[in-house]
């Protein structure tokens, strides 16, 4: 709570005024702000709605929309149409419309849901859910410019390995 009011503190100080969910989310709110999201101008109402009620009900009444697994990425499709539909035709994609009942990983296990993942904790974020690898995934890239060592072989969103 004392860190929550030095910060409130020094914002204030800083003649900006709180943002209107961070007495309560001060650390979702700090981690936002480093999103290209926010320097874009977007703000958590795009996602959650303007979730008035929640707010001034301390969190008795839930936020207007939150997204579950299954339905993130229709929601990030409002935007970055092209990805949902390579990831929604994707293995990630079908997982939750073929019945498997497994873990699978949607636009926020990749990416964030409000920091974005940094780029270097992929390979380890990938790791999670697949223990055991092909031998395939070992050979040497293709030299594909790519920011994520897996994606040197598969598309980003399809996951199709690339002709070499
Ligand atoms: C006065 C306190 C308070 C404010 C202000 C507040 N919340 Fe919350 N919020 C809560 C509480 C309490 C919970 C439930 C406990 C938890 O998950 O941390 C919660 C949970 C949530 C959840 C998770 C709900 C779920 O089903 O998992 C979201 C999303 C959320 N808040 C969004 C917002 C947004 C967006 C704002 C600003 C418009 C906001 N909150 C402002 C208190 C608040
Ligand atoms: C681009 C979409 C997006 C934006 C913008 C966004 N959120 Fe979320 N948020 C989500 C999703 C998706 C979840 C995960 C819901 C679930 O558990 O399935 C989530 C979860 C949460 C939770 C539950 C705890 C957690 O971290 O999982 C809180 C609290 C929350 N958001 C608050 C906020 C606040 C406050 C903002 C603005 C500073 C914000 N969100 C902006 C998409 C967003
Ligand atoms: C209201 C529109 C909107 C929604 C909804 C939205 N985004 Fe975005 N997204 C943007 C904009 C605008 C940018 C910034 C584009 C730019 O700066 O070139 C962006 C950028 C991104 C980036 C690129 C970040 C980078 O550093 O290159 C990722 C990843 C991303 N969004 C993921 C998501 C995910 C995941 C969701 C759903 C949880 C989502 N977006 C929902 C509009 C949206
Ligand atoms: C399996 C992990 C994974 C999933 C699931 C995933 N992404 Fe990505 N995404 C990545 C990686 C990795 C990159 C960067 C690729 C690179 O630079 O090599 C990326 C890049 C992006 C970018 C930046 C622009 C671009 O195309 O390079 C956006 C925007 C984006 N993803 C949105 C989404 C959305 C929206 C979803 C869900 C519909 C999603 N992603 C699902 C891993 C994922
Ligand atoms: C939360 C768990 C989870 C995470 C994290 C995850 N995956 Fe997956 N992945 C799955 C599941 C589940 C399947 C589908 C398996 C099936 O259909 O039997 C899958 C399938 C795949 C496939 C097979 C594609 C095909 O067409 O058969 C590839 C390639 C893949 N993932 C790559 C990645 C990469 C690269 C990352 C990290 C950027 C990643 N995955 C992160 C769970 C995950
Ligand atoms: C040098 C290229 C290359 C790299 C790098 C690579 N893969 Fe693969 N991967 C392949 C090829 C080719 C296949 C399909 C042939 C096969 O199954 O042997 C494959 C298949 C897969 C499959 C499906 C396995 C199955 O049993 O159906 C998964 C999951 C996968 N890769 C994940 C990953 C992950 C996670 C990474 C990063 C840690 C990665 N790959 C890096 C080339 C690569």
């Amino acid at each position: 709570m004392a860190v929550v009011f030095f910060l409130l503190a020094v914002m204030a100080a800083m003649g900006q005024e709180p943002h209107r969910c961070a007495a309560c989310h001060i650390e979702t709110v700090t981690d936002f702000q480093t999103h290209r999201h926010a320097k874009a101008g977007l703000d958590c109402g795009i996602c959650h709605g303007a979730s008035e009620k929640h707010r001034t009900s301390v969190g008795a009444v839930p936020p207007d929309q939150v997204a579950a697994p299954a339905e993130v990425s229709k929601l990030c499709g409002n935007c970055h149409l092209a990805e949902k539909q390579q990831y929604e035709a994707s293995a990630h994609g079908r997982v939750y419309t073929n019945g498997k009942k497994v873990k699978t990983a949607n636009c926020n296990t990749c990416h964030g849901h409000h920091a974005m993942r940094p780029w270097a904790a992929q390979v380890e974020n990938c790791q999670r859910c697949h223990t055991t690898l092909p031998a395939s995934c070992k050979a040497t890239p293709a030299a594909v410019n790519s920011r994520v060592a897996c994606m040197s072989c598969h598309a980003r969103h399809t996951l199709a390995v690339s002709s070499r």
